[in-house]
């Protein structure tokens, strides 16, 4: 048992169930994108281990690129507005766009992605998340590609962080409470 491990309550996903997804998702993308070299777009920070692990099963050209926000204070909930701290270096317009993200929560972040995305006139829009926790959506957004779907419980991991922490876990958890409320 490691420090961190003692803060879960419970593992939800672990490294091979990972794995796996990403592998199924990655022959999707491929298939679908078969004509095309679409631009990745991680969402930093959350989304580095996903993109790193999602492009290596991609087995097309593509390019990557990254966008880092913060929509969050240092708490579990959206602090309701969303700031670019790093903007995309490639020029997509004309690209296919695929936007890659670690959780859709509110759905907040990923609609004002999308919107910032689309001015700069790429030729499609699409998302990965690998996380979606339906029950907490606040808005109606549409995404294209889903590792798992998950309730509505505060997770770690993978790239997922609280307080900054957490993130190099290889599997993704569920927070304790206690540690939070
Ligand atoms: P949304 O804007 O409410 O959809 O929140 C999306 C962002 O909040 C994600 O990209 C994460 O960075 C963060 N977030 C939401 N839920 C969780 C969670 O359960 N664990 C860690 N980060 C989360
Ligand atoms: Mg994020």
């Amino acid at each position: 048992m490691n420090r961190m491990n003692c803060d879960l309550s419970d593992v939800l996903f672990d490294e091979f169930k990972i794995q796996n997804r990403i592998r199924e998702l990655g022959m999707l993308i491929a298939s679908d994108y078969k004509d095309s070299t679409p631009v990745l777009i991680g969402i930093l920070k959350g989304g580095f281990i996903f993109l790193s692990d999602l492009v290596r099963s991609i087995r097309i050209p593509l390019e990557i690129d990254f966008l880092a926000i913060s929509s969050y204070g240092s708490g579990t909930s959206s602090s309701g507005v969303v700031k670019i701290r790093k903007d995309i270096d490639i020029d997509i317009s004309g690209r296919d766009v695929i936007v890659v993200e670690d959780i859709v929560d509110s759905g907040l972040s990923l609609q004002y992605i999308r919107d910032y995305l689309l001015q700069h006139n790429p030729a499609s829009v699409r998302t990965c998340v690998l996380l979606d926790k339906p029950a907490s959506h606040k808005m109606d957004v549409s995404f294209e590609y889903v590792g798992f779907e998950i309730s509505d419980e505060f997770v770690v991991g993978y790239g997922l962080d609280f307080n900054e922490q957490y993130r190099n876990l290889p599997y993704i958890g569920i927070l304790k409470e206690s540690l939070y409320k």
